[in-house]
């Protein structure tokens, strides 16, 4: 039996989410809930089924959440309930099924309540956080859990959200991603930029949003609160509004606040107070028609705008419907491959089904295939995932880079998403088993496709978003996190997603800048990466190591080399040249001592032709680049601040509806 569980664990571990698991995990629990009922069979009272699963995000809709638990248990007391504790972090709503005797606490807390066949959470403070705990009797009762208890006269059924809304009052669902930087400068409309909706843990709760100035840079925060009680010491007074209007917090010149109850109301920030006070109430009657005219042109073509922007540029979790904002994820990545547990190594025993295809790319340790993770028992049902395979001589790259993707806080739309490692002992390889991208790498995707300008924004801010989350020491979530430096950043170690955006992969060179490296360390760490992408002070040797900013400050030149790539191939600015990669031919070997020769006694960079500044993006960019591959690695932007560049880009310049995306091939459908 314990071993049995430990293969349960492993397995969940290991894939959770994944339907050939939730097989596995079905079989391994059927064969337990029969076991048990053979040894419990003569007993008197019998034993509760319950769903019994780690924590794990629940899905969510209107009063009630059901668990994604595919494990359930034939309790080992008679005497068991089933219970379930949930809990939001960081939007999350997560939940942990099990069996549970009455009599004891849990999480300290001792349920009285348990009689019911509904599982009917209550709110409870446990150590500062806010729990919700349920538990009831009944076969699998925990397997859905009711945010609020229904009114007496209210019969339980499972209902459309609509129909809810005489009996219960539901949480609103707002953006929550507490505090992040934004590029909004407090007039016009702002959008926030945070791409998580939030059920808010209280139906009391409503959506509000602020925005400060502090020392030149701008946050947003957004959150759900609970207006009886006062935000940032102010008590909320447009609540009840439907969008969120923002209003000066009296005697401070850089502090706005807005709340609204409408779901996701947070995200839209208007600041246009001013030019309503401005106006004359008899003009304003006089302008009005006229005035209702312009606002609904405008809006009809702000809407056109956003929502094509949006489908290009913006994260998919905007405009989620209640439905699926029930597993709220700060990644929407989650979804395009079984989520793992990023920390888990697959041992032996308990190796995933996987069948390799073909191989998809050659690297200096490892061979990357395309491979099949089988989902049941016939062939026909597998996902594709990407094995890095590495000999068993390069254990310690293997090692490294299982290292950096088994950070959790890692995690990032714009980083390859890693599934699980394997020590193949039997084949004396090590595998890493991650998401596969079916357009290959960037270089791959450039040399055989034209794109056009919004196909470049896209490529260009996801592969800024992607270094500066990996350099950043804050998860979008404001959860602390140790920044990483990828130290081998090249086109041909970025991936192109299904919907063009990038992905960050390749991982062996990585260095995780958290405090537990000593100087010695650092000072040891100088020359890696390819010749051909090497900031100056590196190919010199001369980076101040003990400034763990000058490594990001060496990325970000690396940043600025493929940003060039990716622009050579866009179509904006009249003719395209064919895909040469910076500093000349690809087949060229450019080694360390000739790139010094150009990069620093010659001061040489990629050229910028004339044609690039036919288009006002394009130029913008430029300079953008130039900046970021600026000699002096102190003058260099950050990774963040290109990303915000690319929204300030993106906005300034609108693009035909059909974007010049003459391409050898349509970058936007076709494959390779
Ligand atoms: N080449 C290297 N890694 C890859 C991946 N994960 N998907 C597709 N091609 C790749």
């Amino acid at each position: 039996m314990r071993e049995e569980n430990e293969t349960r664990a492993d397995i969940r571990a290991l894939i959770r989410g994944s339907d050939a698991t939730e097989r596995v995990m079905e079989r391994v629990a059927f064969g337990s809930v029969l076991l048990v009922c053979l040894v419990s069979g003569a007993s008197a009272n019998p034993h509760s089924v319950c769903k019994s699963c780690d924590p794990q995000p629940a899905n969510c809709k209107s009063y009630q959440c059901i668990t994604n638990c595919s494990v359930s248990k034939v309790c080992p007391s008679p005497d068991d309930v089933c219970a379930a504790v949930w809990w939001r972090e960081n939007g999350v709503v997560t939940v942990e099924t099990m069996c549970h005797d009455p009599i004891q606490p849990l999480y300290g807390v001792t349920l009285d309540d348990f009689s019911s066949s509904d599982c009917v959470l209550t709110v409870r403070y446990v150590n500062g956080s806010n729990l919700r705990l349920c538990a009831c009797t009944g076969h699998e009762c925990n397997e859905r859990m009711l945010l609020n208890k229904p009114d007496n006269d209210t019969k339980l059924v499972i209902l459309h959200t609509s129909e809810t809304k005489g009996g219960f009052r539901l949480p609103q669902l707002c953006m929550f991603c507490d505090i992040e930087s934004t590029a909004c400068n407090a007039t016009g409309v702002c959008e926030s930029s945070c791409n998580i909706t939030s059920i808010c843990e209280n139906p009391d709760e409503v959506c509000v949003s602020a925005w400060k100035r502090n020392e030149g840079n701008a946050i947003i925060e957004t959150v759900c609160h609970n207006p009886a009680f006062p935000f940032h010491g102010q008590y909320l007074t447009d609540y009840n509004n439907t969008v969120c209007l923002m209003k000066q917090v009296k005697d401070m010149e850089d502090f706005y606040i807005c709340s609204c109850n409408q779901e996701e109301c947070n995200d839209r920030l208007f600041f246009t107070d001013d030019y309503k006070k401005n106006l004359p109430p008899v003009l304003l009657v006089s302008l009005l028609p006229g005035l209702i005219a312009v606002v609904v042109l405008l809006s009809a073509f702000y809407c056109f705008y956003a929502v094509r922007q949006q489908s290009l540029t913006a994260p998919k979790t905007k405009g989620i419907d209640s439905e699926t904002c029930a597993i709220i994820m700060s990644d929407d990545d989650r979804s395009d491959s079984s989520s793992a547990n990023a920390n888990s190594l697959n041992h032996n025993t308990e190796l995933l089904p996987i069948q390799l295809d073909a191989i998809v790319g050659k690297g200096r340790f490892a061979e990357v295939y395309r491979a099949k993770l089988k989902q049941g028992a016939t062939d026909e049902s597998f996902q594709m995932v990407a094995v890095k395979i590495f000999p068993y001589e390069e254990y310690a790259s293997w090692k490294t880079e299982w290292e950096i993707f088994s950070d959790t806080e890692l995690r990032h739309e714009n980083v390859l998403q890693f599934l699980t490692a394997e020590d193949r002992k039997a084949e004396r390889r090590y595998w890493l088993i991650t998401a596969y991208h079916e357009r290959g790498n960037l270089q791959e995707f450039l040399t055989q496709h034209v794109i056009g300008w919004d196909e470049l924004c896209r490529l260009g801010r996801s592969l800024a978003r992607g270094v500066a989350h990996l350099h950043a020491d804050r998860t979008p979530c404001g959860r602390t996190k140790a920044p990483i430096v990828h130290r081998d950043l090249k086109s041909a170690n970025v991936l192109v997603k299904a919907d063009l955006s990038c992905c960050l992969c390749d991982f062996g060179l990585s260095l995780r800048l958290d405090n537990s490296m000593t100087p010695e360390e650092l000072a040891n760490s100088g020359q890696v990466g390819t010749a051909r992408y090497m900031a100056p002070e590196v190919l010199e040797s001369r980076m101040d190591l003990e400034n763990i900013e000058s490594f990001k400050q060496a990325d970000v030149y690396s940043m600025a080399l493929v940003l060039w790539e990716i622009t050579s191939r866009c179509s904006a600015i009249g003719d395209v040249r064919e895909y040469e990669p910076p500093f000349g031919k690809l087949k060229d070997h450019l080694c360390v001592e000739s790139m010094k020769d150009d990069v620093i006694r010659d001061r040489l960079r990629p050229e910028i032709p004339a044609s690039w500044s036919n288009h006002t993006g394009v130029q913008l960019l430029s300079s953008s680049i130039e900046e970021c591959w600026d000699h002096d690695p102190e003058a260099r932007l950050t990774a963040q601040c290109i990303v915000e560049r690319f929204s300030e880009i993106s906005s300034a310049v609108i693009s035909p509806v059909s974007s010049d995306n003459k391409s050898t091939q349509d970058s936007g459908n076709d494959e390779k």
